[in-house]
């Protein structure tokens, strides 16, 4: 599973678990607390590494639930199992709903304003009647917590592939066109069978720090202003089965509370300290790009004061939404922090 992500590791897994594994033994535990997408978990437990992933937003909890804690398709007993859980995903009946008014292309947006074109008026109105479906499922206790988890990481999967937009949901394109138009499908998923003991937990690693009890934590956080919450409004909706507020032209939901201090230049070092203040590890391992808000010199001196720092790069093709990057390859930085 992979989609278009900012700061989406999926392409640089190899390299990144191929350096934790030069220095922790097998078997080890590691934390991955800035998940995202989930890859990076994904590919330090395929090695035999226990790791407990988690995020700010609840969209990433979702896909490290589903490809960490699913290791076999789930029993969904009350689907009658998941051949019959997809078959369902691919034949709820659609409802005309809160996506197709905020988010459809034939809706009215509750605060007046021009429909948005995040999503054909279909597609809209079937991710409502599977929003819906799935609520009736939770509230029944018809689904487990994993279940509920590999449903929604599903819808986000499939909702991608029909999103108008070009690259983040900060906004949507001006006409519907070309993968909005086809309709939405679900694919059977790959569960992964991995060896571990995992953990998934929701939260801000400034405040999860002291609690992850780890050998090992990955760190990789936003390393530009564009902040997780209002680019991906759309998936954390889905992923919270909520119908909040969906404010001006966009449509984002109230995200400002979820500001993450790594993207903004004034507190991004801060956010850093306090973080490495906190961890208790005795490895750490950031990624984090050379043109990120912190400069590197900075970057260099704050993980200099918590151990010895060793510095891995690779030359690689980034994917930056509307940014151009000169002759569009960058150096990739994991900084290794062994513990004083
Ligand atoms: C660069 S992305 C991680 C990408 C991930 N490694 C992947 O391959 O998909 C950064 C992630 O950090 C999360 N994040 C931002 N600030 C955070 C914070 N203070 N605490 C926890 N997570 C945070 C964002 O929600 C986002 O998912």
């Amino acid at each position: 599973m992979s989609y278009r992500y900012l700061g989406n590791k999926t392409r640089l897994t190899e390299w990144i678990v191929g350096e934790i594994s030069r220095v922790l033994p097998a078997g080890s535990s590691i934390a991955d607390p800035m998940c995202g997408t989930a890859s990076v978990s994904i590919a330090l437990a395929r090695v035999g590494y226990s790791v407990t992933a988690a995020d700010a937003l609840t969209f990433p909890v979702v896909h490290a639930r589903t490809r960490l804690l699913a290791k076999r398709p789930p029993a969904f007993k009350a689907l009658g199992g998941y051949d019959k859980a997809l078959a369902w995903l691919n034949t709820a009946a659609p409802i005309e709903g809160y996506f197709f008014n905020e988010f459809g292309e034939g809706g009215k947006p509750a605060n007046g304003r021009a429909p948005r074109l995040y999503f054909s008026a279909e597609n809209a109105a079937r991710i409502d009647g599977i929003r819906h479906g799935i609520r009736d499922l939770a509230s029944a206790d018809a689904v487990d917590e994993v279940e509920h988890s590999v449903l929604l990481h599903h819808l986000i999967l499939a909702t991608n592939k029909v999103a108008n937009i070009s690259g983040t949901y900060g906004y949507f394109r001006r006409t519907l066109s070309g993968p909005a138009l086809k309709p939405l499908t679900f694919e059977p998923i790959e569960f992964e069978d991995t060896p571990g003991d995992h953990v998934v937990r929701q939260g801000v690693v400034e405040e999860l720090a002291s609690t992850l009890g780890t050998d090992a934590v990955y760190l990789d956080p936003p390393y530009t202003k564009r902040q997780y919450a209002g680019n991906y409004h759309v998936l954390e909706t889905i992923a919270c089965g909520d119908q909040p507020v969906a404010a001006g032209d966009g449509g984002l939901r109230p995200w400002t509370d979820q500001a993450s201090d790594f993207c903004y230049r004034r507190s991004a070092a801060q956010a850093f300290r306090e973080t490495l203040k906190r961890l208790e590890a005795p490895h750490v391992f950031i990624s984090y790009s050379e043109d990120g808000q912190v400069a590197e010199d900075e970057l260099h001196s704050i993980l200099g004061d918590f151990g010895k720092v060793t510095l891995h790069e690779l030359p690689h093709v980034r994917y930056r939404s509307n940014d151009r990057v000169k002759d569009g390859s960058v150096l990739e930085r994991l900084y290794h922090i062994e513990a004083f």
